[in-house]
């Protein structure tokens, strides 16, 4: 398959037609949106979802996400819409927020796995939304990279991963927020975080009181039968090893460095990812700063670039200094633990 390009400015998003015409066929079109890039089909056409798994590589249990383009379009997906919901959605829409209900008849069986529950949200993101308008119908779409690899933050990385096997790429520039979106399960009486992201635990508790963590993201391991069935993959993986190392920094940066010593010795090249008040405490050939340790914001938008950079450099191992996991800081340690498969240093 030809995959057709387009880089699309925000002044000519009436280009979308073409796109939009192919989402209205079954085809598969990534798009950007505020968190990560999309690989998205007609989420009501049980084909076209089934094409996803296949361009992807992806477990068939895994269920997607379904992006819409105003709250309006929720009503006919779902089996109904409490008062907390109405609340989350006047608050967080357009955003980094996927709301889990119970699904109504009109979407398929493909779409949520199995699951008598659907994934919800309304992207922050003019392409995303306009293309989805122009379909005429709600986009299914996961992360627009191969199953097991980081997700794609720039339309080069979904080239990298989908090029030949899907219709359409449109390159919108980065994405801003660059994890992507928190996923909350709404179906029970308290709300319950099954992927951390962008809209935080705090920010959530602000607008309908208590909210509880997954447990598998309290203990921070793999547990049998998670709620989220995408949580139980490792995830977000570059080629080269990773350890998340963590501690007081001066110790961090004296077991780093011999670690990464030593490596060298045996022919493996390592790669540092720090924060840049550290970077000039390891070897500058060796280290990349993934942004502040007081901002976790730009650590959140830098992260998977970096992992793919990584292997770009050949990284035969990779080395995370860990930041702390408040804010948007717990979703970015959650996607760094993940890429590490539990390859977690404590060094003091
Ligand atoms: O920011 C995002 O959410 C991006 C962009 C493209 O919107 N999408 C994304 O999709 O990350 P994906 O497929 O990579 O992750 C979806 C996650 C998976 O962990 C999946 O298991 C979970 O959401 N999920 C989807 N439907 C679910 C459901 N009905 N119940 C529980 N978890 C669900
Ligand atoms: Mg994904």
């Amino acid at each position: 398959m030809q995959t057709k390009y387009m880089k699309v400015g925000l002044s000519e998003l009436n280009r979308l037609t073409e796109p939009a015409e192919a989402i209205k066929r079954g085809e598969l079109v990534a798009f950007p949106t505020e968190t990560v890039y999309g690989l998205g089909a007609n989420a009501l056409d049980g084909a076209a979802v089934l094409s996803i798994f296949s361009a992807k590589g992806r477990p068939g249990d895994n269920p997607l996400i379904v992006h819409i383009a105003e709250p309006a379009m929720l009503k006919p997906l779902v089996s109904g819409i409490n008062s907390a919901v109405q609340k989350l959605i006047k608050a967080f829409w357009p955003g980094p927020l996927t709301i889990i209900l119970e699904k109504s008849d009109a979407v398929p069986d493909e779409t949520t796995a199995g699951l008598a529950t659907v994934a919800v949200r309304m992207p922050d993101h003019p392409i995303a939304l306009e293309l989805i308008k122009r379909s005429g119908v709600p986009i299914a779409a996961p992360s627009a990279n191969r199953s097991g690899r980081p997700s794609p933050t720039l339309a080069e990385h979904v080239a990298e991963d989908m090029d030949g096997r899907i219709s359409w790429i449109i390159d919108g520039g980065a994405c801003r927020v660059g994890v992507e979106s928190t996923v909350l399960d709404m179906t029970d009486e308290i709300p319950l975080i099954l992927r951390p992201g962008g809209i935080t635990q705090e920010m959530i508790e602000r607008v309908v009181g208590g909210v509880c963590l997954d447990k598998s993201l309290v203990i921070g391991e793999m547990i049998d039968k998670p709620r989220s069935p995408g949580m139980k993959y490792t995830h977000y993986a570059p080629q080269a090893e990773v350890i998340v190392v963590s501690g007081e920094y001066q110790k961090v940066v004296q077991w780093v460095n011999q670690s990464a010593l030593a490596d060298q010795e045996f022919g493996i090249k390592p790669v540092i990812l720090t924060a840049t008040e550290h970077i000039g405490r390891y070897p500058s050939k060796a280290s990349i700063a993934y942004g502040s340790i007081n901002h976790p914001e730009e650590a959140a938008a830098n992260i998977f670039r970096l992992f793919r950079e990584c292997d770009r450099l050949g990284a035969g191992k990779i080395y995370v200094e860990a930041i702390p996991k408040e804010g948007i800081g717990l979703a970015v340690m959650n996607r760094i633990e993940k890429a590490a498969g539990g390859k977690i240093v404590q060094v003091d």
